[in-house]
């Protein structure tokens, strides 16, 4: 059964009351070392600390991203996976790690078709919805290849953090009270979030992950085989094959990461570098700059009638593009040259009428009837070193505490990332994001993500990098975040926190924060847009280097904190 119109504006009207109790102020942080800029202060800490010990970006990006999964196990954790882009500074080369979950060899193309239908309950919850774990992995393989400290080294706030235990943050609390419910059946969930009497641990009580400190002891110790093979990935098994899937021990020992070739585009003075497929956030991002051009953007003014509606277009039409040709680059031939070349941009940019938007068949060929976008899981962190390095990296489970299904004597949490595939043919997912036969699910396949960590360089030297957590949301604010730093001239503070506008093609809704300017959206309504209100969209983390001295701004919609050295 697809998601009801009414269900969609229920899981709206709950994601906007956790951004409204979530949201703190914008405060910058400055450093002469280095920064760490992740969605949870302790996160950054941990970073901060493997700067200060003299590690590298790299060392402090898998110490910040390890803690993060232990800090915020809503959004991200062992059992998921992500991407992280890497500026070498020796080298002068941008890399990029896919580190993606991938389908069990067992997974079919309508695995989630129930009588010509398909049925998001299976994809989102329970034991179908998991993938393939990759995040141990992705960060045991960037710390070998690049790090300078030893895994155990980088792991230990991690460690501390689950065995000594942290204080819930609101954020968490808030997804906590709103999961509760679900909660109560895993018992390892249950045991960890809720209290003895089965209501929901709040703002500011402890949570010991006692099991998890364990599992991390082990990887630390003994390697990312600790994870894939032996009683760990015996017990993973078990449990998800427990809770109806279909996961095997010989899906963990194949897993492996892939170092992928970045992409990139010059944008004024800059090289942008985003993460190619299985994302289609750094297309997407590219081809958005591509249409919107570099002559211009400046001079029709920020957040202006012209400017709002350029972009809210331009987003149509790359959304259009997203869901048509994106997916595992290993499955499916993503026709980026033509997507980003100057001729496909230039074309598109004349489509753009400056007065009126049009029907979505007017972007692309398959519009439907969706869901909303929504914005619970992922995380995003951003790292740069005094020695040049730079890191964007965003890590995931999907939605808030992913299948909803754990590990209890492993403490693992694990993912429902086999939703972000296309289940069927113009089905929405969970954020209302349609896909083709590109993102159709196959064995051993990536499902398709919006996650968009991207750096920027000028004159072969790092000025921002920058990435964020919400689904969808990701790309389009992103993009506005790029934006105020490179065409306003924004520091990465303020261009963090100002208001946002979001279009995904499909639902034909341009979504804006309150706080966007009102003359604004009545002329985007004028426009023919449907204009909404969302109180509060990604949660993006920036951080900008101004000559010898580095920026962090964690979105203050997450309430995150960056810490400099
Ligand atoms: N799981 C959300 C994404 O990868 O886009």
């Amino acid at each position: 059964m697809r998601m009801s119109a009414d269900g969609a504006l229920w899981r709206l009207v709950a994601l906007l009351v956790l951004a409204v109790c979530s949201r703190g102020a914008a405060v910058a942080e400055w450093g002469h070392h280095g920064m760490v800029a992740a969605d949870h202060k302790l996160a950054s800490q941990a970073g901060a600390a493997i700067l200060e010990e003299g590690g590298n970006a790299v060392d402090a990006a898998v110490a910040t991203a390890f803690a993060v999964c232990v800090v915020n196990p809503a959004s991200c954790g062992i059992g998921g996976g992500g991407f992280m882009l890497i500026y070498l500074a020796q080298e002068h080369r941008t890399v990029a790690l896919d580190y993606r979950e991938v389908a069990p060899a067992a997974a079919s193309r309508d695995m989630f078709v129930r009588s010509g239908q398909a049925v998001p309950e299976l994809s989102r919850r329970g034991g179908l919805a998991i993938a393939v774990p990759g995040e141990v992995a992705g960060l045991a393989v960037a710390q070998k290849v690049y790090g300078t400290l030893p895994l155990a080294v980088v792991m230990e706030p991690a460690i501390r953090y689950a065995r000594d235990g942290f204080a819930i943050a609101p954020h968490l609390a808030k997804e906590i009270a709103d999961n509760a419910e679900m909660m109560r059946g895993d018992p390892l969930l249950a045991r960890v979030f809720l209290r003895r009497d089965g209501s929901p641990r709040g703002k500011g009580e402890i949570v010991v992950q006692a099991e998890l400190a364990r599992t991390l002891q082990r990887i630390a110790k003994e390697g990312p085989d600790a994870f894939y093979k032996g009683d760990i990935a015996t017990a993973i098994v078990e449990r998800v094959r427990a809770a109806g899937g279909i996961l095997t021990e010989q899906d963990l020992a194949n897993y492996k990461p892939e170092w992928r070739q970045p992409i990139s585009a010059r944008y004024l003075d800059y090289d942008v570098v985003s993460m190619p497929p299985p994302s289609s956030g750094g297309g997407a991002l590219l081809e958005a700059l591509g249409i919107l051009g570099d002559d211009n953007l400046r001079s029709l003014g920020r957040a202006t009638p012209t400017a709002s509606h350029l972009l809210a277009e331009t987003m149509k039409h790359v959304f259009a593009d997203r869901a048509k040709y994106y997916g595992d680059p290993g499955f499916v031939d993503v026709p980026l040259q033509r997507l980003l070349s100057p001729a496909n941009t230039a074309a598109l940019r004349k489509r753009i009428s400056s007065t009126r938007t049009f029907e979505a068949s007017a972007y692309g060929s398959s519009p439907s009837a969706a869901a909303n976008p929504d914005d619970h899981g992922t995380s995003h962190l951003s790292v740069m070193d005094s020695r040049g390095n730079a890191v964007a990296c965003t890590t995931t489970i999907n939605t808030a505490f992913g299948s909803m299904v754990a590990v209890a004597d492993s403490g693992i949490m694990l993912n429902n990332e086999m939703d972000d595939f296309a289940a069927q043919p113009g089905a929405p997912n969970v954020y209302g994001l349609v896909g083709a036969d590109a993102n159709a699910i196959a064995p051993g396949k990536r499902p398709l993500s919006s996650m968009t960590p991207t750096i920027v360089t000028r004159d072969g030297r790092p000025v921002l990098a920058v990435g964020g957590s919400g689904g969808p949301l990701i790309i389009s604010n992103t993009l506005q975040v790029l934006l105020n730093v490179l065409a306003y001239h924004m520091d990465a503070t303020k261009a963090v926190a100002a208001p946002r506008l979001h279009h995904q093609w499909t639902p034909s809704v341009l979504f804006v924060e309150p706080a966007f300017p009102k003359a604004t959206q009545k002329a985007l309504a004028r426009n023919g847009h449907i204009v909404r209100e969302m109180p509060s969209m990604a949660a993006i983390q920036a951080v900008r280097r101004d000559g010898d001295l580095f920026e962090g701004a964690a979105d203050p919609r997450k309430g995150g904190e960056a810490v400099g050295w």
